[in-house]
């Protein structure tokens, strides 16, 4: 009955989701082996015949990953993810970019990562950033997606120019962060690759760490398809730094100014009012923390965070939801806040916890 009700409110937001209006983001893809390498656990990686999509397995031996082949100043980072299905407590999938290898103490990064869940209970997205190793001042927003993950591919897409750092869901932006002077060194700022990963945090991901990876519902699989990479290739990323290089990328090389200038006027990183009000729409029905209303973290929220009254009264002050969300659904009574979550989660928890004992006794 409950996980009915779960099924029934998910289809509805699919269709929902569908009818964004907003112009679908038109970028070239590519094949893996045209920008990107295997990173970890290359026995884990599997690309399909026409080496256009690429899985990244986590089981018992290990979790996978991939990286760009090249770094970027400043880019489009986007891809088509199918995340695993059934029971994922404890599994995280993580599409971000990063130059912790070349900038160990002053990295910047930019995420999108999924946190796995128990059966039942539906995946979260969380979205980061650091710049020049800001990483005492984590910047995390977290949302309910309004459609399945794990049954079709839906298209992320991380957005960088020097004035503003986008996160899209599909066609819609569901977070941007305008460079702000007060940001400081806080807002990326040097040449970053793109990583893909699945891995095991048992120790954190689901509610604190209390649902650990259970390798029973492995392998993990997490799909990638519709590579994109847009933006200034950084051959030479110690270099550029300073600005002012040229971009690798053959037909979308050239002088690095032009090619920040063309990414900025691309139709992504245009925010037109339609966007904005539809990011507003899926923020208000899907973000359930944000680290600028997180008052207990942050007493004064950091300079970039648009503080919303609209937004603000739905926030307790440790930056988490007031309330239970609400799912619209065909059938409104069966579709009650946490109540049917509720049922679901205490079902599959002691299975979990049923699962995990056999597994220790095994041990
Ligand atoms: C997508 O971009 C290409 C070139 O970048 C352009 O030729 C094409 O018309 C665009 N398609 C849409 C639907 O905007
Ligand atoms: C980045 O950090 C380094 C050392 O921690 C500092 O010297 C530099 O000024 C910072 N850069 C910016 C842009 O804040």
């Amino acid at each position: 009955m409950a996980a009915g009700a779960v099924a029934a409110a998910t289809a509805l937001l699919v269709l929902a989701a569908a009818v964004s209006g907003l112009p679908a983001i038109n970028v070239t893809t590519m094949a893996f082996d045209e920008g990107y390498a295997p990173l970890f656990g290359h026995d884990n990686i599997l690309r399909s015949a026409d080496g256009r999509t690429v899985s990244l397995l986590l089981d018992r031996s290990t979790g996978s990953g991939f990286i760009s082949s090249s770094m970027y100043h400043h880019g489009l980072f986007s891809a088509s993810i199918k995340l695993p299905s059934d029971y994922t407590a404890g599994v995280v999938v993580a599409f971000y970019t990063s130059n912790g290898d070349v900038f160990e103490k002053r990295h910047d990064e930019l995420d999108f990562e999924f946190l796995g869940n128990i059966r039942g209970k539906p995946w979260r997205v969380q979205t980061n950033l650091y710049g020049n190793g800001s990483v005492g001042r984590g910047r995390e927003e977290r949302y309910l997606l309004p459609f399945d993950p794990t049954t079709e591919f839906h298209r992320y897409s991380i957005l960088w120019t020097p004035a503003a750092v986008a996160f899209y869901v599909d066609d819609v932006p569901v977070r941007e962060v305008r460079r702000s002077p007060a940001m400081g060194g806080d807002f990326p700022s040097k040449p970053m690759s793109l990583y893909a990963t699945v891995w095991d945090a048992s120790t954190w991901a689901t509610a604190g760490g209390r649902y650990r990876v259970n390798y029973r519902y492995g392998p993990f699989v997490a799909s990638f398809t519709d590579l994109a990479l847009v933006g200034c290739r950084a051959d030479d990323p110690i270099r550029m730094v300073a600005g002012g290089g040229v971009c690798g990328g053959g037909g979308g090389g050239g002088r690095e100014e032009e090619v920040v200038a063309r990414l900025r006027a691309s139709d992504v990183a245009v925010m037109t009012v339609e966007k904005l009000q539809a990011m507003r729409r899926f923020r208000e029905q899907n973000m359930v923390y944000s680290y600028c209303y997180d008052t207990r973290r942050y007493p004064a929220a950091l300079p970039e965070c648009d503080v919303l009254e609209s937004e603000r009264r739905r926030f307790k002050d440790t930056g988490r939801l007031r309330f239970a969300m609400r799912r619209r659904g065909p059938r409104r009574g069966s579709s009650r806040g946490g109540g049917g979550g509720r049922a679901v989660r205490s079902a599959a928890a002691s299975r979990a916890v049923a699962a995990a004992k056999k597994r220790a006794a095994d041990m």
